[in-house]
């Protein structure tokens, strides 16, 4: 016995309640961009959608990439904004009030920081950082900037079959969750590792940052950085983390105490540098919350729920993903049900942080939440590394008894920029 219901009202409702922006009489937010690749476009393009913004200033350290953000502008408003090659010089822009920051991870925690000592109001892509101790500095100065509002974006908290979902277990119809499960199954989208001359539009060693300066090549150039240790540091990291944060949010959870990960690269060897196969045992007070992951072209044996989680409960089991949640009953004969929603996630989670802004109130997702999401998967990854299981200690911010698992909370910075974190 299966029923399907069409989920509506939820989703519209939490997207609408931002819009109302738009109809305001306020003045544009003088918004603007570092990070001018494919999600700074998605991001703009859900403000604009959201409506109350003006876009007066773009940096990226690509000049095609200025370009073309330029033209996505343009279609919107006509004052033309002002671009930067520095992230520096964006943030002194006159009246800027403002800043999206979607670069690559490892190119967060610096301006972000700035950011918060200026006042501005931000939002910054997931994950907040690259390294722990560079989120916690993060953390601190946000909490020094008390008076921005700061969203991170961790989008999905906004789906209308997510939302409605972590109601319905926090209502408690499938009981107490005595587990939950994660997993996305795809088969990852590879470009050629071979090192060769960046694009002469691309000023490669400052793309890099503080990160490690490694030859150019598209497999750890645009987008394709997700993969690579040094720069996105793998699958779960960049996009399991949705699923963790997901899951967190809706059963209120904080740090795992523990995290155990094993894993490596079984398919793609000389293609990526992280795994390609890895599963991850978190250990939560209140439940342990499991990972998977296969990113090699692999034919699937379950499609429907290869990319979502799941959470098992005394009563009932509950599968869900960014469109669609499904109930099975442990009772046999009671009916399973399937709730299908539309995913307007991301417009949501804009319209909610621009809304923040103009009342000067809560956002969905501040920057300790955000944190705790991403110190969660960075852990995993630690753990892989030191092959076993390591053990937060919350309340100290610390590890417990792993000087190699500690030395990995924070990685050294290539000069001249200084790490933001304490060892
Ligand atoms: N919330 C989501 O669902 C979601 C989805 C995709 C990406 N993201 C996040 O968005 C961010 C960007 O990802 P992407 O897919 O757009 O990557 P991308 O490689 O397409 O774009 C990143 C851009 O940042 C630029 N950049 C690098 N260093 C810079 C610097 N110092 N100053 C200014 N610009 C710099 C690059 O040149 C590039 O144009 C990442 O944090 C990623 O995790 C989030």
């Amino acid at each position: 016995m299966e029923r399907r219901v069409f989920l509506g009202t939820l989703a519209a409702g939490a997207a609408l309640a931002g819009h109302s922006r738009a109809a305001g009489t306020d003045p544009p937010l003088r918004v603007g961009l570092i990070g001018c690749g494919w999600y700074g476009g998605v991001v703009l393009k859900a403000a604009f959608e959201a409506g109350g913004v003006e876009v007066v200033a773009l940096c990226d350290v690509d000049t095609a990439h200025l370009d073309s953000m330029g033209e996505l502008v343009a279609e919107r408003q006509s004052k033309a904004p002002v671009r930067y090659g520095d992230w520096r010089e964006l943030l002194d822009h006159e009246g800027l009030q403002a800043v999206v920051i979607a670069t690559p991870p490892h190119w967060h925690a610096l301006p972000f920081i700035e950011a918060c000592r200026r006042g501005l109001d931000i939002y910054c892509e997931k994950p907040l950082a690259y390294d722990v101790r560079e989120g916690q500095a993060m953390v601190a100065a946000a909490a020094q900037a008390s008076d921005a509002v700061i969203q991170v974006g961790f989008q999905r908290r906004q789906a209308g079959a997510i939302r409605q979902a972590a109601q319905y277990i926090q209502d408690g119809a499938p009981g107490r969750i005595v587990t939950a499960a994660a997993q996305i199954h795809y088969p990852a989208e590879l470009k050629d590792p071979t090192p060769k001359d960046p694009p002469s539009t691309l000023d490669w060693d400052r793309w890099c940052g503080p990160a490690p300066k490694l030859p150019y090549s598209e497999q750890v150039g645009h987008f394709a950085w997700r993969l690579e240790k040094a720069y996105g540091n793998g699958h779960l990291v960049d996009w399991g983390i949705h699923w963790i944060d997901t899951i967190r949010m809706a059963l209120g959870l904080g740090m795992p105490r523990a995290v155990t990960a094993a894993g490596g690269l079984y398919d793609l060897k000389g293609r990526i540098t992280t795994p390609d196969v890895l599963q991850v045992y978190f250990e939560f007070d209140e439940c342990p919350v499991t990972w998977n992951h296969r990113i090699f072209p692999t034919a699937e044996l379950t499609p429907e729920t290869n990319i979502g989680m799941s959470f098992f409960g005394e009563k009932e089991s509950v599968f869900l993903n960014d469109n669609r949640f499904v109930v099975a009953p442990v009772d046999k004969d009671a009916e399973r049900r399937v709730v299908e929603g539309k995913n307007d996630a991301q417009a949501a989670h804009l319209a909610n942080w621009l809304d923040a802004v103009r009342t000067r109130g809560e956002v969905s997702c501040p920057p300790e939440d955000a944190f705790q999401s991403t110190a969660a998967v960075q852990l995993a990854m630690v753990a892989l590394e030191v092959g076993g299981r390591v053990e937060w200690d919350d309340a100290a911010k610390a590890v417990r008894g792993n000087p190699q698992a500690t030395a990995l909370l924070k990685r050294d910075y290539r000069g001249p920029w200084v790490h933001p974190g304490q060892s």
